[in-house]
């Protein structure tokens, strides 16, 4: 079981935001009943397991699901990527080090490593689950076709499954739909999905024609880099257009963009970031929302064809990076 909001801390913990404030953001996400907590290896560095470590220290660890993945660079070698045997396990005991904790409750490949052998992944994942320092193993924008030969090699090798994949869904990137979700469904695999808010651009806060706000992502110098392709007029002025939606509602326009990712049921939970604590005490309210299907036509009417679904923009990079 996850809680059907997790927190998450790429670009913000050991990076855009300073320690207190990554502390603040977890005790409120603790406060609001979110028990699921997101991180990486590779995000700041290494630095934002340490701090969600000291973050969560003195919790009770059976109240808590710490989630995190290997396969960006962690070092400069060849062997500090990817997800050979050997990146696997040290990169799993360097995350565990960092975290303060005996085992991650899910371990997973943060994208598709084509220059290793499935069956060597998916038997070091096994190995470390068999450790006892992995729970659950999880991937990330995996293919469908990849995530089927996942599941195909563990019914033959009786490797532990896969159970969750954490792809990127909101109502402006949808490309899980036509062929991961029926998959997944099928076989019981949850998605635990990332940028809900595509990174703060669906909050309207960034207006068509305008500075981004002070202090925003956009004006993080790592972080500006992964949102400035939303940032063009068109979708701002759609995106504006969505706030009568959410009045309608009775919602934040973070809390209706949130809501729609947990409206898929075959979203296990929304992952969402903050830089500060309200946005936490927002965010978390969207639990539970039920959206009406004339609300959702209504946001489809808005968003037309800026909304990208296409399931070949799934991918991993062709080596390893
Ligand atoms: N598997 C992967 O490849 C992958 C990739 C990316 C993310 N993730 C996971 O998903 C998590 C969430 O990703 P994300 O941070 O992009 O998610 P997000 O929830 O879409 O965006 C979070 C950002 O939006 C802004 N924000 C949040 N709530 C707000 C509110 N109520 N009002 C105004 N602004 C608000 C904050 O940034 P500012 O205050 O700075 O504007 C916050 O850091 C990550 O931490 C990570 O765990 C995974």
């Amino acid at each position: 079981m996850v809680s059907e909001i997790a927190y998450g801390n790429w670009i913000t913990h050991g990076s855009q935001v300073e320690e207190d404030a990554a502390r603040a953001c977890v005790e409120a996400a603790l406060d609001a009943g979110v028990t699921t907590f997101d991180t990486a290896d590779v995000y700041a560095q290494t630095r934002a397991e340490s701090v969600l470590g000291r973050a969560l220290a003195g919790q009770r660890r059976e109240g808590l699901e710490i989630a995190t993945k290997v396969y960006w660079p962690t070092g400069p070698g060849a062997n500090d990527r990817g997800l050979s045997r050997k990146h696997i396990i040290e990169s799993c005991h360097a995350s565990l080090q960092r975290l303060k904790t005996d085992y991650v409750d899910l371990y997973q490949a943060h994208r598709y490593d084509a220059e290793t052998p499935l069956e060597e992944t998916l038997r070091a994942f096994d190995d470390l689950v068999r450790a006892g320092k992995v729970l659950y193993v999880g991937v990330s924008e995996w293919t469908s076709q990849q995530i089927a030969d996942a599941l195909r090699i563990a019914g033959e090798m009786g490797f532990d499954r896969i159970v969750s994949n954490q792809p990127q869904y909101s109502m402006l990137w949808r490309v899980i739909e036509g062929e991961i979700v029926p998959l997944c469904e099928k076989e019981g695999v949850g998605q635990i999905v990332w940028s809900p808010i595509a990174q703060g651009v669906l909050t309207g806060k960034y207006k068509p024609g305008e500075q981004p706000p002070a202090g925003s992502r956009a004006t993080d110098p790592s972080g500006g880099n992964f949102i400035k392709v939303m940032l063009n007029d068109d979708l701002l002025t759609r995106v504006q257009q969505l706030k009568p939606v959410a009045d309608d509602c009775g919602l934040s326009m973070a809390q209706l963009a949130i809501a729609w990712v947990l409206q898929n049921p075959n979203v296990s939970a929304a992952i969402i970031g903050a830089t500060r604590p309200e946005q936490v005490k927002d965010n978390v309210a969207a639990s539970g929302v039920k959206l009406d299907r004339d609300v959702l036509e209504r946001i489809d009417g808005v968003l037309g064809e800026t909304v990208i679904s296409d399931p070949a923009r799934t991918a991993s990079p062709p080596t390893r990076p």
